[in-house]
C-alpha cells in the first residue's frame, strides 16, 4: 500500500511517498525560511502564496524520487488542519484535485494525529501509549489509545513550547527559526553553573497537579534579562548563558509535567503491560523533538520509570509529508478515508471531549 502525503499547515511545503512496510521512497521538504526570515516570523499570506508556488514540483519530484505514477498510488493524504487556513487549503485541494482525476481514496489527515503516530511509522510503537508533542503550536500530553483515539490529559494555557523558543530568540537577536538557533548558541555556554545564577528563570506550574503547560511568564522573564543587558549589540556570551539558562528551565518544566503523567499513565494503564517484557512506551514528537537537551532529559527521566523511550528522527521531528502519508496509511488500512467535501480545519483538536484552554497560543 503506498500512499502520497502532502503538508501545507505551516511553512513546509512537503510532500512524500511512504508504503505500509515502514518505508518512506521519498520526503521532499521546501522551507520557507527566506521568504518568512526578514519578517522574523511566519506571515500566513506569503505561506499560502509559498505554497501555491512550490506545491507542484515538490508533489512530482517526490513522485519521481519513489519512482511510481498516480495511478500506482493507492490513496492520497493531505494535511486538513489545525493550521494556518491559507496553506492548509493550497495541499488540501491539490491532494482532492489527484484523489479524484485518479480515482483514488482522499484521506484528511489531522496535522497533530500524524505527529503522534509517527513512532509507529519509524519504531512500530504498539497503541496505547503516552505522548508529549511539542510544536510551535501546540504543546500537548496525550495518551494514544488507537487511530483516531486519543485523551489529552495536558496542553498549554497559554504560550506553545516552540513559540516560546521563538520569541525568547527573537528577543535574543538570534533570529528566524528560533528553536533551532537558540539549542546551537546554548552550546557556546562555557559556565553552565554560572549561567543558570546568573539567569534566574520561572518553572511555571511546576511542583502542582496535573499535565497542563503555560510558557508565556517564561517568554516575559527572557525579555526583562535581556533589557537588563548592556545596551548596543548583545554579547555573544551573554547570549550564549541565556540560552543555556532558557534550555535548563525548558527542561525542568518538561520533566516536572511529563512526570505527572507517567504516574498517571503507568497506573491507569497498568492492564496494558501485563508482563515486564512488554513495557510501556514515552514518545516526544513535533518540532521541538528535535532538541538534543530536551531529548535526553527526557530519556532519562523515562529510564527511571523502566518505560521505553522513543524520538523520531531529527528530520522527522518537524513538518514532513512522510508523517502526513504514514497518517493516511493507517487510516486507509481502517477504512478511514473522508469525502471529497471534507473541510479544511484551522483549529481541530485531538480529543473532541477535552475542555478548551483560553490563552493566546492554544490551537487546539
Ligand atoms: O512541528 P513543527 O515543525 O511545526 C508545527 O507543527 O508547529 O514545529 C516547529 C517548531 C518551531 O517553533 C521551531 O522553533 C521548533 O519547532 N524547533 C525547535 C528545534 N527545532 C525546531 N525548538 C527547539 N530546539 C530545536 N532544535
Ligand atoms: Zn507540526
Amino acid at each position: 500500500m503506498k500512499v502520497l502525503g502532502i503538508e501545507t499547515s505551516c511553512d513546509e511545503t512537503a510532500a512524500a511517498v511512504v508504503e505500509d512496510d515502514h518505508v518512506i521512497h521519498s520526503n521532499m521538504i521546501l522551507s520557507q525560511l527566506d521568504e518568512h526570515k526578514i519578517f522574523g516570523g511566519v506571515v500566513p499570506e506569503i505561506a499560502a502564496r509559498a505554497h501555491l508556488d512550490h506545491l507542484d514540483t515538490m508533489i512530482k519530484s517526490a513522485m519521481d524520487e519513489a519512482g511510481i505514477k498516480f495511478s500506482e498510488l493507492n490513496g492520497v493524504a493531505a494535511t486538513c488542519g489545525p493550521g494556518l487556513i491559507g496553506g492548509v487549503m493550497v495541499g488540501m485541494m491539490a491532494g482532492k484535485a489527484i484523489a479524484a482525476a485518479h480515482n483514488l481514496p482522499f484521506i484528511g489527515v489531522n496535522h497533530l494525529e500524524a505527529h503522534a503516530l509517527t513512532p509507529r511509522l519509524t519504531h512500530k510503537v504498539q497503541f496505547p501509549y503516552l505522548i508529549l508533542l511539542v510544536s510551535g503550536g501546540h504543546t500537548q500530553l496525550l495518551i494514544a489509545e488507537d487511530v483516531g483515539v486519543y485523551r489529552r490529559w495536558g496542553t498549554t494555557i497559554d504560550d506553545a513550547l516552540g513559540e516560546c523558543f521563538d520569541k525568547s530568540a527573537k528577543m535574543m537577536g538570534l533570529g528566524y527559526p528560533g528553536g533551532p538557533n537558540l539549542e546551537k548558541i546554548a552550546l557556546a555556554c562555557k559556565n553552565h553553573d554560572q549561567a543558570v545564577e546568573r539567569f534566574t528563570l520561572p518553572t511555571p506550574l511546576a511542583g502542582r497537579e496535573g499535565c497542563d503547560f503555560s510558557f508565556s511568564g517564561l517568554k516575559t522573564a527572557v525579555r526583562n534579562h535581556v533589557e537588563k543587558l548592556p545596551e548596543g549589540d548583545l554579547r555573544q556570551e551573554d547570549i550564549a548563558d541565556l540560552a543555556y539558562a532558557f534550555q535548563q528551565t525548558v527542561t525542568k518544566t518538561l520533566e516536572d509535567r511529563c512526570k505527572n503523567a507517567i504516574e498517571n499513565f503507568l497506573s491507569e494503564y497498568k492492564h496494558a503491560f501485563p508482563q515486564a517484557a512488554n513495557k510501556p512506551t514515552f514518545v516526544v514528537s513535533g518540532g521541538v523533538a528535535a532538541n538534543i537537551t530536551i531529548r535526553e532529559s527526557l530519556q532519562d527521566l523515562t529510564a527511571r520509570y523502566n518505560m521505553d523511550f522513543m524520538a523520531p528522527p531529527l528530520n522527522l521531528c518537524s513538518d514532513n509529508g512522510a508523517m502526513i502519508a504514514w497518517a493516511g496509511i493507517e487510516r486507509l488500512k481502517r477504512n478511514m478515508t473522508d469525502s471529497l467535501d471534507i473541510a479544511a480545519k484551522p483549529r481541530w483538536p485531538l480529543d473532541p471531549t477535552a475542555e478548551p484552554k483560553i490563552g493566546g497560543g492554544v490551537k487546539a
